[in-house]
């Protein structure tokens, strides 16, 4: 680290920071005060530091690493929900924060502030453990910072899931879209339609060579989860303070659904197979009454495993050539009123919504136009950085994932060594680190209404764990960046990743270079 440094080299930047002389050494000495309500935090920060560093930091009510919680320094202007102070001097350290997350993503500040080989896995004797002396005090500029993970065209087992949860926390990253569903893939147990993951989890091939080749590698692959694997990842991301929503994709993507269940279609007598092609599929699921009983029952499900107070129910590209040509469909919209079999894609959302709503859940879905979603959901806007502010002034809550900013499938480079990806221009670091979530011209309100950012990475051209932390880091560190921290300057930001890469080679990362 340089000598003089006014800031230390976080990523995402804290809101106020200095560096003052001198540190903090943690050694076998150093004992853990927690205060009360504080206990979690403490055993993240133990279980974060003790691979590596070997220390125990025990608890004891004298102890100089001080863990606080104080509800009066939450209220208006203060740290809210995920803000925290830190003071380092010699002798001890205090960690605030009004809220547990507050001293969740204080700790992973903590583990920045160390020496980059506190990250390790494995213990790294002969280092010194010191904290620089700082004040700081930290407050995110935006509630919702996510990363969304396609599993459903590629499976990946659920230790890669922690792991990968275990990096976004230590960017602040607060949302783990985890895409569970879609024409190539279902990956989610549902007790009452086994024939979901049964057939639904398997694909006989995948497209080789750039994306629209139309030629198969004919190498078969899958995977579910168990119920009891995902329900030990939302615990797992609990506890580092990181909510699980999970998407489950309708009316539309539902391919591999039909195939374990064509009753729910539009042509029952017809077989599909798990779609093995990219792309936008024209199956959907049928209007009649057994599919929103289906989909009711999924969501049941969903909603004993995950707590998100967000699900997510997908909605986007859902050709609806099906539905014009179906009697039972045309039948459907004239009973309830609809100009035409188009305005069921509408329709299907508000009855799902209205249904997750009546649960004390919110739903979320991909925005086609920014226009055409029923009131009471959450929106996220890829195509168009204007459907941002249209969306948000129909007074939606809007989480801007524009995909020429946030899609990480997308080259991050033009180098002839880039492996295979979605076509299309490159997303570099740059691009992601520009990315303003809030519309310039955006009014007070509805400025107030865009709740934040987050990465999407499709995998159906990314098969393995290597490859997927290839395409997220560094971008995701740009992308945290922006949701915590604001808009930063370049040459900061590079500045402060070049240090941070030092601490995603301590993690194993197989990062972009
Ligand atoms: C999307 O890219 N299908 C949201």
């Amino acid at each position: 680290m340089p000598a003089h440094r006014t800031a230390p080299a976080l990523v995402p930047r804290p809101t106020e920071a200095t560096v003052r002389p001198g540190h903090f050494t943690l050694d076998r000495s150093t004992a853990l005060h927690v205060g009360a309500g504080a206990e979690p935090a403490a055993d993240l920060l133990g279980s974060l530091l003790a691979p590596a560093t070997g220390l125990s930091l025990g608890p004891s009510p004298d102890g100089q690493f001080a863990l606080v919680l104080d509800a009066g320094l939450g209220g208006l202007g203060g740290l809210g929900e995920e803000g925290y102070g830190l003071t380092i001097d010699p002798h001890g350290v205090l960690l605030r924060a009004a809220h547990l997350t507050g001293l969740l993503r204080g700790i992973q500040t903590i583990r920045q502030l160390l020496p980059p080989q506190a990250l390790s896995a494995t213990p790294q004797r002969g280092t010194r453990w010191l904290l620089p002396c700082v004040d700081i005090t930290d407050v995110p500029r935006h509630p919702w910072r996510g990363a969304m993970l396609d599993v459903a065209r590629h499976f990946q087992p659920v230790s890669f899931l922690r792991r990968y949860v275990d990096l976004l926390a230590l960017h602040k990253i607060n949302v783990f879209h985890l895409h569970l569903t879609d024409d190539q893939g279902w990956r989610l147990p549902v007790a009452a339609f086994p024939k979901l993951t049964e057939i639904g989890g398997h694909r006989a091939a995948s497209p080789q060579g750039p994306a629209g080749s139309d030629t198969y590698d004919g190498v078969p692959h899958g995977g579910a989860y168990t119920r009891a694997e995902l329900a030990g990842l939302v615990r797992y991301a609990a506890a580092r303070g990181v909510t699980v929503m999970p998407e489950i994709e309708m009316p539309g993507h539902v391919r591999a659904a039909l195939a374990a269940y064509p009753s729910l279609g539009n042509h029952p007598e017809r077989t599909l197979d798990v779609w093995t092609r990219w792309g936008v599929c024209d199956t959907v699921l049928g209007v009649h009454d057994e599919v929103l009983d289906f989909c009711r029952t999924v969501l049941d499900e969903v909603m004993d495993v995950f707590p998100s107070p967000y699900l997510h129910i997908g909605g986007e590209e859902c050709p609806t050539t099906e539905w014009t040509h179906s009697p039972a469909a045309r039948e459907r919209a004239a009973a309830e009123g609809l100009p035409n079999p188009e305005a069921l894609h509408g329709w299907f959302l508000g009855k799902i919504g209205d249904f997750l709503v009546r649960h004390g859940r919110r739903p979320v879905c991909w925005a086609e136009t920014g226009a055409e979603l029923p009131p009471d959901f959450t929106v996220m806007t890829w195509r168009d950085p204007a459907h941002t502010l249209t969306a948000a002034r129909r007074g939606h809550p809007v989480v801007s994932a524009y995909h020429r900013a946030t899609y990480l499938d997308y080259a991050q480079s033009d180098a002839p060594h880039e492996p295979p990806a979605q076509p299309g221009p490159v997303v570099d670091l740059r691009s992601v680190h520009a990315h303003a979530p809030v519309p310039e011209d955006a009014d007070a309100q509805a400025a107030g209404r865009v709740l934040g950012t987050q990465a999407q990475l499709w995998t159906e051209f990314v098969t393995t764990p290597a490859h997927i932390e290839y395409l997220t880091y560094p971008r995701l560190c740009a992308l945290a960046d922006r949701g915590w921290s604001g808009a930063t300057g370049w040459a900061d930001f590079r500045s402060r990743l070049d240090e941070h890469t030092a601490r995603l080679d301590a993690l194993g990362v197989h990062h972009h270079p």
